[in-house]
């Protein structure tokens, strides 16, 4: 599909079941290569990050196949331990597939990852935590090569910041590393939660997920397993800035609210009615939001940065003023030119963004700047009159 037509200015109203987390299923298919012998996956979303994903196990030799939302991994013909570039140049979640290979084999070699450009991306944090658990890594001609000849032993790994990437990393390969690894200021967001319960379930030891330190007792034969992935938070969150942008009635099903609890009582503040129960949520709205102060993206349980780009959407159309600050990633505004095109009077400067509501927005022709940026441009196109392309 070259592009959406959006038709804005109606209300929405219905129920939505949201579907599995993209970046709980990511680091879950990539843990998948630990196991022997076949995982089930069940609410794995059909999105193109994750037929990326299972592409990586297929050229590793798994068998991999997809009815609806389950996918079925079966490791027992797993061979090799080099990610083809191509596929490690389509999104940022392929480097977790090095900490899997590392812990099996001892061994991996990709090139760097893609994925969306939100800033310079490093992956240094990883790098040294495969250090620490004993590989030794080399760059050469744009290739990574790590390898740990007598394989990788516990350790203690303090994190400068809590990266979501370099936890879960260092989780898979300390699942294979000899004896205790400490992970100390580690990410504490959901999808690394529900990580752990997937590696428990395959019998790997692991403790403290969901607080800043994270043990895991490695070296034990690990083997496939049933798991659901959590529901996406962040499209739940998305969902309900289109619900609050357009005005409306809407439920979301297959979601724990509490896992965006900074968003929900954003918009609750802001004016509208945001009923939560386990599992759902539901938003009614009816005329203007409230502007909200200064929102501050943070690591979780902060405000999340990949729900900043939807809630500055929803709020082009405040009363009044709001502030982001982004602090987690330098080039996340990347979705503002594109929203001042419908109408929206929003100003940047490094990463503070003033956003000054108007009364309306209008539909243009804009582009998509990168995933949540190009969810941001649909929920600003529902408030908008007019068609958005
Ligand atoms: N960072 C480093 N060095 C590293 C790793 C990270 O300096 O080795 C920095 C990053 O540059 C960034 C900060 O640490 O400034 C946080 O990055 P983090 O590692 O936590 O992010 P990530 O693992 O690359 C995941 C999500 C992102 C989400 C961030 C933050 C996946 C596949 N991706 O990325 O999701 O924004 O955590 O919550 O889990 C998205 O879904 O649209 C998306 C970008």
């Amino acid at each position: 599909m070259e592009y959406f037509a959006v038709e804005g200015g109606w209300p929405l109203e219905g129920q939505v079941p949201v579907h599995g987390a993209k970046n709980s299923a990511l680091p879950i298919l990539a843990a998948t290569l630990l196991a022997d012998g076949e995982s089930i996956i069940h609410n794995c979303p059909s999105l193109t990050d994750c037929a990326a994903a299972l592409e990586i196990l297929s050229c590793l030799g798994c068998r991999v196949r997809r009815e609806g939302e389950t996918v079925v991994v079966n490791t027992a013909c797993r061979r090799g331990h080099t990610i083809p570039d191509d596929l490690m140049g389509r999104m940022r979640a392929s480097v977790l597939f090095l900490g899997p290979l590392l812990a099996r084999d001892g061994a991996a070699t990709a090139c760097w990852p893609g994925g969306c450009a939100l800033g310079a991306r490093p992956i240094d944090l990883h790098i040294q935590a495969f250090q620490a658990l004993g590989a030794q890594g080399r760059s050469w001609n744009g290739q990574l090569f790590f390898h740990a000849p007598t394989g990788l032993s516990g350790c203690r790994i303090a994190l400068p910041i809590p990266s979501v990437g370099a936890t879960e990393n260092a989780m898979l390969a300390a699942c294979g590393a000899a004896g205790e690894t400490v992970i100390r200021n580690a990410a504490r967001e959901p999808e690394i939660v529900d990580l752990a319960r997937f590696l428990r379930a395959m019998g790997a030891s692991i403790r403290g997920e969901g607080s800043s330190v994270i043990t895991v007792e490695g070296g034990r034969a690990l083997h496939g397993c049933e798991h659901t992935v959590i529901g996406d938070r962040i499209v739940a969150a998305t969902y309900l800035s289109a619900a609050a942008a357009a005005g409306g009635d809407v439920r979301l099903t297959g979601v724990e609210p509490e896992q965006f609890s900074t968003v929900t009582s954003l918009f609750r503040d802001a004016g509208a009615r945001v009923d939560c129960a386990p599992g759902e949520v539901r938003i009614r709205c009816g005329g203007r939001l409230t502007a909200s102060g200064v929102i501050r993206t943070s690591p979780y349980p902060g405000f999340p940065t990949d729900a900043q780009p939807v809630v500055m959407a929803a709020l082009c159309r405040g009363r009044g003023t709001t502030v982001f600050v982004e602090t987690m990633f330098e080039n996340r505004y990347r979705h503002v030119d594109e929203l001042r095109r419908m109408g929206a009077d929003i100003r940047v400067q490094d990463r503070v963004a003033v956003v000054t509501g108007v009364e309306t927005l209008h539909g243009a022709p804009v582009r998509c700047t990168d995933l949540r940026g190009g969810a941001a441009l649909c929920v600003a196109a529902l408030a908008a009159e007019g068609e958005t392309r």
